[in-house]
Formats: C-alpha cells, sequence, structure tokens
C-alpha cells in the first residue's frame, strides 16, 4: 500500500488542486509511481476539465483520475441531492484504496473544507480518517487565515488527524500580512512550504503557465 495524501482546505478556492498538483510533481520527481483521485466533482457538466485533468496537464507522468461528478456547484453530498442522487463513499474509499495499491503515492483532493459532507454521514475529516491519511491543509497566506486555519486544524485534531500546512498563493513580495500570519500559521501546525504565486494561473481554465512548486518556509 502506497502513502496516502489526503488534501483539504481551509474553505473552497484555496488552492488545494494546485497544491495536489505541487505534490504530485515532486513525487513523479522523486521517481513514486504517483496517482490522484478526486472522488467527487462538483459545477461541472461531463466532458469539462476538472480538477483531475488540471493535475494530469500539469504533473505528467501522474495518473489522475475522478470518481463521480455533479453539476451543480454545492458541496458534494448536495449536489448529489440536487440530483436526485447520493455518493456512495464506500464505493469511492476502496477505488481509493484500490489506486493506493497501485502506486507509491496516492494524492486525494476534497471539495470545500475539511467538514463538507461527501456523503449523507461521510465529511472529509471522516474519508481521510477512512483511508488512514496524511492530512494536507492548503491555507490562504492573507487576512482572516489565522482563524479558519485554527478552526481547521482545532477540527481535524480532534478527529485524531494530524495537519500538516501548506500556504497557497504566496505573493513575490509578501507585506507585514502574510509574513505575520506565517509566522502565526508555524504555531498552529507544522508548514510543509509556501506555493508561489504564478501569473495567470487558472485552474477552471486548464492553464498552468509555470509549475507550481512548494518551497519550505
Ligand atoms: N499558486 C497559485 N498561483 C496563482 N494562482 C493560484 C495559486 N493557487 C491558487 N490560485 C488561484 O486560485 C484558484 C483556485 O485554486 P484551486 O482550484 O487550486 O482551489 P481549490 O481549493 O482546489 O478549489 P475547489 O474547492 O474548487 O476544488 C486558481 O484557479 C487560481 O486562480
Ligand atoms: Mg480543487
Amino acid at each position: 500500500m502506497g502513502r496516502i495524501r489526503f488534501v483539504t482546505g481551509t474553505d473552497t478556492g484555496v488552492g488545494k488542486t494546485v497544491l495536489a498538483a505541487a505534490l504530485a510533481v515532486q513525487s513523479v520527481a522523486d521517481g513514486a509511481a504517483t496517482c490522484y483521485f478526486k472522488p467527487v466533482q462538483t459545477g461541472l457538466q461531463p466532458g469539462e476539465p476538472g480538477d483531475a485533468d488540471f493535475v494530469a496537464s500539469v504533473a505528467a507522468g501522474c495518473r489522475a483520475e475522478e470518481g463521480v461528478r455533479f453539476a451543480a456547484p454545492l458541496a458534494p453530498a448536495v449536489a448529489a441531492a440536487v440530483a436526485g442522487e447520493k455518493v456512495d463513499a464506500e464505493a469511492l474509499r476502496l477505488r481509493a484504496l484500490d489506486l493506493a495499491r497501485e502506486c507509491d503515492t496516492l494524492i486525494v483532493e476534497g471539495a470545500g473544507g475539511l467538514l463538507v459532507l461527501l456523503s449523507d454521514a461521510v465529511d472529509m475529516a471522516d474519508f481521510a480518517s477512512g483511508l488512514d491519511a496524511e492530512l494536507v491543509v492548503a491555507t490562504r497566506p492573507t487576512l482572516g487565515t489565522l482563524n479558519h486555519t485554527a478552526l481547521t486544524v482545532e477540527a481535524a485534531r480532534r478527529r485524531g488527524l494530524d495537519p500538516a500546512l501548506v500556504v497557497c498563493n504566496w505573493p513575490a513580495e509578501p507585506a507585514l500580512t502574510e509574513t505575520t500570519n506565517l509566522e502565526q500559521l508555524k504555531e498552529m501546525a507544522p508548514v510543509i512550504g509556501v506555493i508561489p504565486a504564478i501569473d495567470g494561473l487558472d485552474v477552471e481554465s486548464g492553464g498552468a503557465p509555470a509549475t507550481p512548486v512548494i518551497v519550505p518556509a
């Protein structure tokens, strides 16, 4: 069974997919057979490129797979309900474990934040626990991140998870807000590093003008 890393975020749109791509790039460069899995993708029609397509395009050599997809741009369990369906969280867990058996490193990306419901009974924290995964939390560097991150770290620890942080979209010229936020975040949990902002990067349109990397902070 390969190493499993579960990527969550302090919010939606924080940079989970960019972080997952950076982890995948690093893992492939380390010579590890690498897979990425997005159990539930919401907000897209069939055929539209999703988070898995972005990771596959950025991290050459990483196998990327999507589980199920719902068109409504909502939390997975809610988007499924709107479509008159239910998410089979156990089937997705078993699929993730199959992938983990086929590679050295599996990177799983949740949706939204840690307590968002994947199915009616399983939230992202439950799903990460069910995979015995390492939890990696995508955080913002900007104002507001201290509260969001503290809430996520506390909730993760209460559920027996041991979160590490990555600060996403790190500005080229950090101001007092970002530099002091980084120091405060280091007090909350281990910070793996920061991902420098890449001008023109847009996950939804599939464009990455440069390869995202995690720089130790
Ligand atoms: N390192 C970065 N450099 C530049 N822009 C970034 C970076 N990280 C994130 N962004 C911006 O934030 C947007 C959202 O990032 P991303 O799709 O990774 O978030 P997410 O947390 O995966 O969102 P979702 O909850 O929809 O899955 C990107 O399209 C991009 O515009
Ligand atoms: Mg994403």
